[in-house]
C-alpha cells in the first residue's frame, strides 16, 4: 500500500491571521500556476489557533486543497482551564490534525511522554489526526545512540491507542531544528525505519505498513528529495522553510525538480 507523502508547515509561533491570508494564497497560486495541486503530495498547515479561523475560512471559500491543523491540545474536553484549547474546538473548526509532543512543548513547557500519551488520546477522541513529535538531543544522541529516545517515546505516546487509529509520526532530532545542522537521509531513515518497526510491535504490521512517518528539522527545497527517497520516510515537518511561500512550495515539488 503505496502512502501518499505529507509534506507539513509547522508556523510555530509565526505569522498573524492576516499575514496568514497573504501566505496561504500565495502557496496555492504558486503551486496552482506550477500544476502542483493533483493530490500526489498531501499539503498541511499548521497556524497559531489564532489564525486557524481565518485560514479555514478561506481554505473553504477559495476551494484550497491544504488540510489544517494545529499546534497542540489540551488533555481536557472543556472546563476551567484557563488558557488551553479544547480538541473539540479544534474539530469544529475543520482541523484535520494535531501537533502533539514537539521538542519546544517538551523542553520550554515541560510536556512529559504521559502528558503527550493524554493528549494523543484527547486528540483521537475528538477525531483529530495526532502528528505525534519524537527526537533527541545531541547528548542523549551520544549517550544512547541514535533510536533509543526516539522509541521510548513513541512507545509511551501509543499506549492505548487502537490498532486502527490514524495518526502521524514525525522524527525530529532536536539537533536539527532550526539550526540548519540537518540530518542524512541515513540518520533519519534509521530513526523512522525504527519508529515503523514501533508501530508494528505495538498495533500490527497494517498500522506499520499506513501509517505516515515524516522527518523534521531543517528541511530546505535543497534537502528534501533526498530525505523523500528512503523508504521509511513519507514526508517532512518543515518549520522555517514553511513560511517562505516560493521555498515550501518548492519543498511540497520535491518530484518535479529534483526528480525522485
Ligand atoms: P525547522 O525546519 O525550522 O528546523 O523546524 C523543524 C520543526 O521543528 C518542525 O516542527
Amino acid at each position: 500500500m503505496a502512502r501518499t507523502p505529507l509534506i507539513a508547515g509547522n508556523w510555530k509561533m509565526n505569522l498573524d491571521h492576516l499575514q496568514a491570508v497573504a501566505f496561504v494564497q500565495k502557496l496555492h497560486w504558486t503551486l496552482k500556476d506550477a500544476g502542483h495541486e493533483d493530490g500526489s503530495v498531501e499539503v498541511a498547515v499548521f497556524p497559531p489557533f489564532t489564525d486557524i479561523r481565518t485560514v479555514q475560512t478561506l481554505i473553504d471559500a477559495d476551494k484550497i486543497p491544504f488540510a489544517l491543523g494545529a499546534q497542540d491540545l489540551s488533555t481536557k474536553d472543556a472546563g476551567a482551564y484557563t488558557g488551553e484549547i479544547s480538541g473539540a474546538f479544534l474539530k469544529k473548526l475543520d482541523c484535520g490534525y494535531v501537533i502533539i509532543g514537539h521538542s519546544e512543548r517538551r523542553d520550554y513547557h515541560g510536556e512529559t511522554d504521559e502528558i503527550v500519551a493524554a493528549k494523543v488520546q484527547a486528540a483521537l477522541k475528538h477525531g483529530l489526526v495526532p502528528v505525534i513529535c519524537v527526537g533527541e538531543t545531541l547528548e542523549q544522541r551520544e549517550e544512547s545512540g541514535p533510536t533509543a529516545v526516539s522509541v521510548a517515546q513513541l512507545t509511551v505516546a501509543l499506549e492505548g491507542v487502537p490498532a486502527d487509529a490514524e495518526f502521524v509520526v514525525a522524527y525530529e532530532p532536536v539537533w536539527a531544528i532550526g539550526t540548519g545542522q540537518v540530518a542524512s537521509p541515513e540518520q533519519a531513515q534509521e530513526v523512522c525505519a525504527a519508529l515503523r518497526a514501533v508501530i508494528a510491535d505495538t498495533l500490527g504490521a497494517d498500522a506499520a505498513e499506513r501509517t505516515r512517518v515524516l522527518y523534521g528539522g531543517s528541511v530546505k527545497s535543497g534537502n528534501i528529495a533526498s530525505f523523500m527517497r528512503e523508504p521509511d520516510v513519507d514526508g517532512a515537518l518543515v518549520g522555517g522553510a514553511s513560511l517562505v511561500a516560493e521555498e515550501f512550495a518548492a519543498i511540497i515539488r520535491y518530484q518535479k525538480h529534483v526528480g525522485v
